[in-house]
């Protein structure tokens, strides 16, 4: 039995960090850090054995703890994902890996250094649907993908406005580090083994000054994009478009991915699959339909990642993923700035 310790009791950590370390038989919670000290004694009131720290230091220290998982702020997720890679601790860790490509290399040279495992969540790889595709990608079925879109755009649905989502210092920007993260990984895996060479973008900040439904301007910081778009480059010479937004007026928010290969292509809209093909001179369109998923995504990825430590799989979430992951976001964020086309 491999024992957990959790570092923020937040949001993602009870709705679906909890659940995924609950579904396993082969792990157990047995310590809980926040630095808001209460919220980890709240979720204590179900493990009434398990240790209460506000300094995840103290919580590294604990030698009985196998695996720590990370669900803080962005701006933390490095700093801690290291020193519990250090201390001998496998670590699953929510995405963003990490809010600059600096302090994700530092994180897989950690966890190779340590023999450890890290795994950033990836939670929409685990979908059905997204499962399916890969199977049909991984067969060749659809030819050469050479052109992709994906985005999450939302008419409004800033996260926590004025809070640490909208602070650049402390999640190192706005929908693009957000969302983009879950998308443009999905179009990766599902695209190929494609790793990126240049990139372009565009970042807008529209929202920040307008008042809220009640007609007050929010108070806190709002430093970071609303709004992100930007165009991908692969070395295969498959490209990638890509659309984040947190608020945008647009007739209804959109989660999508699409890609287009030499024998067929896919859609993937909010959670709808199609498939689009052509045979025996006709064009074909299927509609895939799967039975509710047994599990959450969330605890699939959870699962994948203990069945890793147990040697029972093979990661398919791997470090060298996250650092091409954030230093695709990060070069995007370069881009708007400059004005200019990145290489990576
Ligand atoms: N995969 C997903 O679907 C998904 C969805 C939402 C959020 N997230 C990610 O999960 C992470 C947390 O998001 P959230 O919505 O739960 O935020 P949250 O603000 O609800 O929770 C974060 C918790 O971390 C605590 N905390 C802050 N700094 C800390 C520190 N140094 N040490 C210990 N605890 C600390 C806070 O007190 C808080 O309880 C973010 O990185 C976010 O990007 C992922």
């Amino acid at each position: 039995m491999f024992k957990v310790g959790v570092v923020g009791t937040g949001n993602i950590f009870k709705q679906a960090h909890l659940p995924g370390w609950l579904s396993s038989k082969d792990v157990e919670i047995i310590a809980l850090c926040d630095a808001f000290r209460d919220s980890a004694v709240a979720v204590a009131k179900d493990f009434p054995d398990a240790k209460v720290y506000d300094d995840y230091n103290e919580l590294l220290d604990n030698p009985a703890i196998d695996i720590v998982g990370i669900s803080t702020p962005n701006i933390f997720h490095s700093e801690i994902a290291i020193a519990a890679l250090r201390k001998g601790k496998h670590v699953f860790c929510e995405k963003p890996d990490a809010i600059n490509p600096l302090e994700a290399q530092k994180m897989a040279d950690a966890a190779a250094e340590s023999g450890k495992l890290l795994m950033t969540m990836r939670n929409n790889r685990f979908s059905a649907e997204a499962q399916f595709m890969k199977r049909l990608m991984d067969k060749g079925e659809l030819g050469e993908m050479y052109m992709g879109r994906c985005g999450w755009i939302r008419r409004r649905g800033i996260p926590g406005r004025g809070g640490w989502f909208t602070t650049k210092e402390l999640s190192g920007g706005g929908p693009l580090i957000d969302l983009g993260v879950h998308m443009i990984d999905m179009a990766m895996y599902l695209g190929g083994s494609l790793k990126p060479v240049t990139v372009s973008g565009s970042t807008y900040r529209k929202f920040a000054d307008q008042p809220d439904a009640s007609g007050q301007i929010p108070s806190g910081t709002f430093d970071v994009e609303d709004l992100a778009a930007g165009f991908i480059r692969f070395d295969n010479g498959a490209s990638l478009q890509i659309e984040f937004s947190w608020a945008s007026n647009i007739a209804v928010e959109q989660k999508f991915l699409e890609w287009r290969g030499t024998k067929g292509g896919f859609s993937l809209i909010n959670d709808k699959l199609n498939i689009f093909t052509e045979k025996e001179g006709a064009l074909i369109d299927e509609q895939p339909s799967f039975a509710a998923a047994k599990i959450p995504q969330h605890t699939a990825n959870i699962q994948h990642f203990i069945a890793c430590v147990l040697g029972k799989e093979q990661p398919i979430i791997t470090p060298e993923q996250g650092v091409d992951m954030i230093k695709i976001l990060s070069a995007i964020y370069e881009s708007a700035d400059r004005g200019k086309e990145i290489r990576l």
